[in-house]
């Protein structure tokens, strides 16, 4: 079985309470019972997402207008940041059923529904704030931290005066610290240098190395009616989680916001770092190697999520409509990749 969520049986968000101490569980949309199957729209502009480091002032500009708005939308608009954050937690701390099996809750992560949901999720986000100042060429930057200069949080996020920052980030990590992709609480992180380097062996190892199968990179399979598989890809593990854990603050309770599932979506930086995880999954695909492909499995191309796109309309999206991000419209701006010669 396919694994598509229920859009009726949306409810409270089941992991909240036993993992926090939050009891107000509910972060389902605004609920509304006309759900039409989404259709990709032909010849739509293409959207080119940028590294963050290297947007000029014209687009940094272009984005805090279109973010000031999304913030000033009334909660419980879809459109709102609110609601945009609050996706995260509805498919993350399992508030959905699946379709034909009560009782069964989704959570996106630890499977190969990893990488799909989040494209789609980052599809519409970045079409809303693009419908928001009327300018359907909006692309959403990427934290290029796997590159030298995109290491540091990018700059635009970090500045004060901006929509797109965000106050419950580590205050020991802003810029021009650099990320340490195998960041963890206890161990100090190496510095100059030898940070760099040992970044571009974890992206080595989680890119090349360790991702050598559809089922490595993507995670394990997930389908309608499992329990949640705990089967992570390479990327999902590391260093996907480090940046959510490094990002967060840790004088909150639950690593606010970024440091937790519940509260990631409420950091702007949330959707440039994800951008910048769903570029890995268009580079993978390009690396030498005969099984680098998408998974050919119906029950994977068959799940499907449910979002409000840019005219408000509630919309169901499969996986097999997002394998290929030029027919959803975007690419990524090249740059170099200077973790694939750093071969152990
Ligand atoms: Cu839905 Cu980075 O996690």
């Amino acid at each position: 079985f396919a694994a598509p969520v229920d859009a009726t049986k949306c409810g409270n968000a089941d992991t909240l309470p036993t993992c926090t101490n939050i009891k107000d569980a509910n972060c389902c949309p605004p609920p509304n019972p006309n759900i039409t199957d989404y259709v990709l729209p032909v010849n739509q502009p293409l959207r080119v997402r940028p590294a963050a480091q290297l947007a000029d002032n014209k687009y940094i500009e272009k984005y805090n207008k279109a973010m000031k708005i999304m913030r000033s939308l009334p909660k419980d608009h879809p459109h709102s940041f609110a609601q945009q954050a609050a996706i995260h937690c509805a498919y993350c701390d399992s508030a959905y059923e699946m379709v034909g099996f009560p009782n069964v809750k989704m959570d996106v992560h630890f499977s190969w529904l990893f990488f799909p949901f989040h494209r789609w999720y980052l599809h519409f986000y970045e079409k809303i704030l693009g419908k928001l100042i009327g300018d359907p060429t909006f692309a959403i930057p990427y934290w290029n931290w796997d590159s030298p200069d995109g290491m540091p949080i990018p700059a635009m996020f970090a500045d004060h005066n901006s929509p797109l920052f965000d106050k419950l980030r580590d205050d020991n990590h802003q810029p021009p610290l650099k990320i340490d992709l195998n960041y963890s609480k206890s161990t100090p992180s190496p510095v100059g240098d030898e940070l760099i380097q040992a970044n571009y062996k974890v992206m080595y190892n989680q890119m090349v190395s360790s991702s050598k199968t559809p089922e490595l990179f993507f995670g394990g399979a997930y389908r309608g009616g499992e329990a949640q598989v705990k089967a992570a890809g390479a990327i999902e593990n590391q260093p996907h989680t480090q940046l959510h854990i490094w990002t967060g603050d840790p004088e909150q309770k639950y690593g606010e916001d970024m440091g937790r599932f519940f509260s990631a979506g409420r950091d702007p930086l949330f959707y440039s770092h994800h951008a910048n995880v769903d570029r890995m999954w268009n580079i993978w695909k390009t690396l030498p190697g005969k099984n680098r492909k998408d998974i050919d499995d119906p029950d994977w191309l068959d799940s499907a999520f449910l979002f409000y796109d840019e005219n408000e309309k509630l919309v169901r999206v499969k996986v097999r409509d997002c394998v290929d991000t030029k027919k959803m419209g975007y690419v990524y701006q090249d740059v170099p990749l200077p973790w694939l010669g750093s071969r152990p």
